[in-house]
């Protein structure tokens, strides 16, 4: 049994003894701890989720594996942040580091327990579009459907990036169905950054 596992435990146990001595303790005590019912599978960290997703996608094309830069998390944090209030994944206009990491944006419905693993899947689903050898101005070719592109995945597998940073964050309400239908962003930075134009990603 996972530590984690052990203390949620504990606090549910908590709780219900603090049930017996003050309901009203116990039920902001009870709500929060049956707020994240993670079956065993999900107790995957958010770090976790991003680079095990991202490094599968790379071994499938015989590039090496990204690792983690907390510089580079922080600053995903922060673009994570600003989506957050609009709750969109559309870039936001001059950020500090654009041009210095390459960066994947995803906007998930409802408050994604695997966001990670879910902003992830999502942009690696371009590999299906993509054709390395096609004829695409020497970056190969990609027949994406409408609204979807190949481009989160080409950076995704780019052989000349080494090092991620990720994060998401719950979208601020928007409406008064909060907190149950909370959207999530995710935003992956990249560095080196990737899809340089003429280049093939491996
Ligand atoms: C993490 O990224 C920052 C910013 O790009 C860089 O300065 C730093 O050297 C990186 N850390 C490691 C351990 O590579």
């Amino acid at each position: 049994m996972s530590p984690f596992y052990c203390c949620l435990a504990v606090v549910l146990s908590l709780a219900l003894a603090l049930a017996s001595a003050s309901p009203a303790a116990a039920s902001i005590s009870v709500s929060a701890a049956a707020e994240r019912p993670e079956p065993p599978s999900n107790r995957v960290s958010p770090t976790e989720q991003f680079l095990r997703a991202h490094n599968e996608a790379r071994a499938a094309v015989g590039v090496p594996p990204l690792s983690w830069n907390a510089t580079i998390e922080l600053d995903a944090l922060r673009y994570a942040s600003e989506l957050r209030a609009s709750c969109e994944a559309r870039p936001l206009w001059a950020w500090g580091t654009d041009g210095v990491y390459g960066r994947n944006l995803y906007k998930g419905n409802g408050a994604r327990v695997r966001a990670g693993a879910d902003a992830s899947a999502y942009w690696a689903e371009g590999a299906r579009w993509y054709d390395r050898d096609g004829a695409g101005a020497g970056s190969g070719s990609c027949a994406a459907p409408p609204g979807r592109s190949c481009g989160e995945y080409t950076q995704m597998v780019w052989r000349a990036t080494t090092q991620i940073g990720c994060a998401r964050r719950l979208c601020r309400c928007l409406s008064d169905t909060c907190p149950e239908e909370m959207d999530t962003v995710a935003v992956c930075e990249y560095y080196p950054p990737g899809n340089i134009v003429g280049q093939r990603p491996y």
